[in-house]
């Protein structure tokens, strides 16, 4: 995992000042984090999460992510923490790591969607943990989307999916890695994987060994998945040929494409014809990741024009991105 980008500049203190007011006026903030934007809340005022879940507008079952200040104790809302949940936190927090771990009794069900965990995260971003320090607790804060949509990773994505909704997003540039953390339940005997990121399988297996869950890249069936991640516009995964066959098929219908290369006919026309766009990301999972979000963005003009994708390859690296994509791809009613 490669998080070299421009360090972001600190907060003002009359932006910091008035962020935190809000928080503790129990009003939603968007924040930057090293993986994707959150819509943040103060975690101990279940009004003040209803009122993210309000504006997302996401099932009230769904838990959420409470966003830890350095140095905050586990055990502030965790009631049992494992050595392996210790030891995952020594090593990668703050960083794009979820721990599950079973809540302390005060923890609200607005946070933990009823469940008896609640999921805990240090982020790493020095604007979120600026907000964090300076609000002196833990904030509540899922994707800074609405419900299905694509998580964003500038400020400009959050004021896009709620505008006038919520006032106050504060700007800590793009987010280095791009998308969300990997999530590990460390609520039973043994630490499981529930969702991949960038922060690998084999980093996470070198401090605690072997993961349960699905950690391979089992091919999931599209109606098991989540409908997360879509974009409006039918996303297709297709392999290189197929993106190049599908291409000629076209013609100059519109569509739009997301390749790793570029592909032959920006090579041999010099750009896309009318009304398709491409968008070329780099071939290496780091960077893709970072650019991946955005891509989809600009891609999906809300239309009908279907997305070919040229999927990646079927490795390690690249499993948290796969995950993504699927998701995506079925979220959009093609496959
Ligand atoms: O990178 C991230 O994790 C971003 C940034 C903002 O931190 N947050 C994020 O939040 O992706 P959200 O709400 O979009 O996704 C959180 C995921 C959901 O799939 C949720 O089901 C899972 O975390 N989760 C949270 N608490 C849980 C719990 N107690 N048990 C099981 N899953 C949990
Ligand atoms: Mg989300």
């Amino acid at each position: 995992m490669n998080t070299s980008t421009p360090a972001p500049a600190p907060l003002a203190a009359a932006t910091l000042d008035a962020a935190v007011a809000a928080l503790r006026a129990g009003k939603p903030v968007g924040m930057p984090t090293e993986t994707v934007y959150g819509l943040a809340a103060d975690a101990r005022n279940p009004e003040a999460v209803a009122r993210i879940f309000a504006l997302k507008g996401r099932p009230l079952d769904h838990p959420v992510i409470v966003h830890l200040p350095a140095g905050a104790a586990l055990h502030d809302y965790a009631s049992e923490v494992p050595a392996f949940a210790e030891a995952l936190a020594k090593t990668f927090w703050p960083g794009p790591l979820t721990l599950i771990l079973r809540r302390q009794p005060w923890v609200s069900d607005a946070i933990t969607g009823g469940q008896d965990t609640v999921g805990l995260r240090m982020p790493a971003h020095p604007v979120a943990q600026q907000l964090l320090v300076a609000f002196g607790g833990g904030l509540a804060a899922p994707s800074a989307n609405r419900f299905g949509h694509i998580s964003p990773t500038t400020a400009t994505h959050v004021r896009d999916e709620f505008g006038s909704d919520l006032p106050i997003v504060l700007d800590g540039g793009p987010c280095a890695i791009g998308i969300e953390s990997t999530i590990v339940d460390c609520s039973g005997a043994r630490p499981r994987l529930l969702r991949p990121g960038m922060l690998s399988v084999d980093a996470i297996e070198r401090v605690v060994g072997q993961l349960d869950g699905d950690t391979q890249l089992a091919p999931r069936a599209s109606g098991m998945l989540e409908k997360h991640y879509a974009p409006r516009a039918p996303l297709r995964l297709v392999s290189r040929a197929e993106l190049e066959r599908a291409e000629l098929e076209r013609g100059d219908r519109e569509h739009g494409e997301l390749a790793r290369t570029p592909h032959a006919r920006v090579i041999a026309l010099g750009s896309m014809p009318a009304g398709c766009s491409g968008v070329v990301l780099p071939d290496d999972p780091d960077r893709y990741a970072r650019g991946l979000y955005e891509a989809l963005r600009a891609l999906d003009h809300g239309g009908d024009a279907p997305i070919l994708l040229e999927s990646p390859p079927r490795t390690p690296s690249w499993l948290a991105i796969h995950d993504r994509l699927g998701r995506a791809a079925a979220g959009s009613g093609e496959h």
